[in-house]
């Protein structure tokens, strides 16, 4: 059934009750009370009905959650300036800023840290307040839940997965857990041999390019080096995604070529149906479950879901068929050895084999695992292309521990601070998961933001947004000088007077129950990339000329507030965030003697 017919029939009732009840009211009058009423009053009342019914609801919603904060000494969190019906006005904003604007634009100037966006009439929280996302991340964690909307906008893609579920599914996030857990460890994640492999292959494709005289799009290459590796530790699977070659800049006439050559690769269409699956989920998610209307007659992700599938679906029956092997020869009679080719994948199939389940949590697993450390690495190289002295220096620190060829290990990555310190700072003005959102599953109260102000009254089943992005950039938390990147603010005085007394001002793999279990993976997977990328090259240039025009940043920008004004390339996010057009830069080989 197309999703905006069962969109309406769900909604019949309640979209039907205000006509009916007003036609009812208007017949009674008509027959017994001996009004009269033109045919077209009478319609103009059945259409008004609903809007008026409505109206009236809210009001009374908005009244009951205004005493309720007053009984508990409470304020309700003020509006935006935005006053256009259903906060129509901010929406459209939203989408033309998300094609052509910069992407913390409104964050950047919040009247307060706290706001309710009510957009399409529903109460929406928004915060970049770290009080108020450690309440609802980690100290009252049990108040909030991702929620039936966020399942329902985000199901179609990641189905019952470990980032979909709670609440009601408790008993899950249990499960999730508990065979999710041991695999990141430390034992495991020091096996750099998988990124190793990765690294060597694409970085030789890399030198490869650059000698026949084209820049690289890096983002490309390093989500290819995310995915494979991320397979590889996960799944035991090679997908080979960096077989497929990377891409030519759209100017060269290989551009061509190399379309034509892609066009049936598996993990190259993987890529991109991803990317699309991930940018019509954003457009849901504002929406909300009103998204239907605007997909009335298609459900846009079906397309994409198909060439997703045809990636994971061979994981899976491969991973099924591991598992009847092995009920024939058990594993548990092996050596450690063995013990080390067992996969998280292994693990889940170990636990059932519902097809649909694996698929989900394989799913989820890609998401949180290719999405965010490439988004990470690109950001990284794209700040050292930006800031030459950040990456002489830690060139310097990484040549000073491992020289110029030999491969790092889990020591080297731990002694290596500014590496990390890069690292942070970057996930701090380029967060890989942006926006986040959740419900309240109760009323709750947010501690007031200033001293001897009144706490925020947030009622049950309000959504909530929290942007660690906007909070990363806020100059009253970071100092004067947050919109700059600048590693040393995680090394010198400024992280005791800011960071350190104040943990949750810094949150790029959230807090709490919840908090990634990939940090520690995602951490050495970069660092190793880097450290080897930094070895095989001095320097790193963009190649803005390769970049398509809209994906430069105008320049416009550069005599404009705020951080937009030190970009070259356009950040943008759907559910993680990227470089729109992609990273292309030119690199200077090392001089190896
Ligand atoms: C720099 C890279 C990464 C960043 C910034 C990051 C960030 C995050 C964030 C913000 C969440 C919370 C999502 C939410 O609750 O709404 C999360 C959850 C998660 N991440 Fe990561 N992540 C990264 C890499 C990885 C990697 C490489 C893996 C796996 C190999 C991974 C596995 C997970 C899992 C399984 C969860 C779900 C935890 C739960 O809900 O209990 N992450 N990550
Ligand atoms: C934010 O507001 C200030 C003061 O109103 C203004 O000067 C600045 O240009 C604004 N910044 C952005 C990014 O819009
Ligand atoms: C698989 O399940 C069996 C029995 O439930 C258990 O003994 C074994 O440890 C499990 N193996 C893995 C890899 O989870
Ligand atoms: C980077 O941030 C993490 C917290 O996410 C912290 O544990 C680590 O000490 C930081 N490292 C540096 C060098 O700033």
């Amino acid at each position: 059934m197309p999703p905006g017919v069962k969109y309406l029939i769900e909604r019949a009732p309640k979209l039907l009750f205000g006509p009916i009840l007003a036609f009812v009211l208007i017949y009674i009058a008509q027959s017994y009370l001996n009004f009269t009423f033109s045919t077209t009053r009478t319609w103009l009342w059945v259409l008004l009905s609903g809007p008026f019914l409505f109206s009236i609801l809210l009001g009374l919603d908005d009244i009951k959650n205004y005493l309720a904060a007053r009984s508990m000494g409470a304020i309700l969190p003020p509006f935006t300036d935005d006053l256009s019906p259903g906060g129509i006005w901010s929406i459209l904003k939203e989408i033309r800023n998300a094609e052509n604007g910069y992407i913390a634009e409104d964050l950047e100037n919040m009247t307060a840290f706290t706001l309710n966006l009510r957009m399409l009439f529903q109460n929406r929280m928004v915060t970049t307040e770290p009080e108020h996302i450690k309440s609802i991340l980690s100290t009252e964690f049990d108040r909030y839940e991702k929620g039936e909307e966020i399942r329902q906008v985000l199901g179609p893609l990641l189905g019952n997965g470990v980032f979909n579920t709670d609440g009601r599914q408790r008993i899950q996030i249990l499960f999730h857990r508990s065979i999710t857990r041991p695999f990141f460890t430390k034992d495991r994640i020091s096996h750099f041999d998988n990124f190793e492999r990765h690294a060597n292959d694409v970085l030789h494709q890399i030198k490869t390019r650059l000698r026949e005289g084209y820049p690289v799009d890096i983002q490309d290459a390093v989500g290819r080096f995310a995915i494979d590796s991320a397979c590889e530790f996960l799944f035991g699977n090679d997908i080979r995604s960096l077989s497929s070659g990377l891409p030519y800049p759209q100017s060269s006439a290989l551009h061509r070529v190399y379309e034509d050559s892609a066009k049936d690769d598996v993990a190259t269409l993987f890529s991109l149906a991803f990317s699309k699956a991930q940018q019509i989920l954003l457009y849901r998610i504002r929406l909300g479950l009103h998204w239907p209307l605007t997909e009335f007659w298609k459900d846009e992700l079906q397309e994409q879901k198909s060439t997703i599938y045809a990636l994971i679906d061979p994981i899976v029956k491969e991973a099924v068929r591991r598992r009847q092997q092995r009920t024939v020869r058990p594993y548990s009679e092996g050596t450690s050895k063995v013990e080390d080719e067992i996969t998280l994948l292994d693990h889940l199939v170990n636990s059932t084999d519902d097809p649909v389940m694996l698929r989900d949590e394989i799913m989820n697993l890609l998401v949180a695992g290719r999405d965010t450390t490439s988004s990470t690495l690109s950001f990284v190289i794209y700040m050292l292309a930006l800031n030459p002295p950040v990456l002489d220096r830690l060139r310097k620190e990484i040549l000073q521990r491992v020289g110029l060829s030999r491969r790092p290990d889990y020591d080297d990555v731990k002694e290596m601070k500014y590496l990390r310190a890069v690292i942070n700072e970057t996930l701090r003005l380029y967060p890989p998961v942006p926006f986040n959102l959740r419900m309240s599953k109760q009323a709750s109260l947010w501690p007031p933001t200033l001293p001897g102000g009144k706490p925020y009254y947030i009622p049950a089943n309000t959504r909530i947004g929290y942007t660690v992005l906007g909070m990363h950039r806020r100059v009253d938390l970071w100092g004067p000088d947050a919109l700059d990147f600048d590693p040393d603010r995680f090394l010198d005085d400024r992280l005791q007077k800011y960071l350190t007394p104040n943990p949750f001002i810094f949150l790029p793999f959230n807090a709490g129950p919840r908090i990634c279990l990939g940090q520690q993976f995602a951490y050495n997977e970069v660092s190793f990339f880097i450290i080897k990328l930094l070895q095989s090259f001095s320097g790193i240039e963009l190649a803005e000329d390769a970049q398509p025009i809209r994906s430069r940043a105008p320049a416009a920008w550069a005599t404009e507030p705020g951080r937009k004004a030190k970009e070259k390339l356009r950040p943008k996010s759907h559910l993680t965030m990227y470089l729109d057009g992609g990273l292309w830069v030119k690199l200077t080989e090392s001089l190896v003697d």
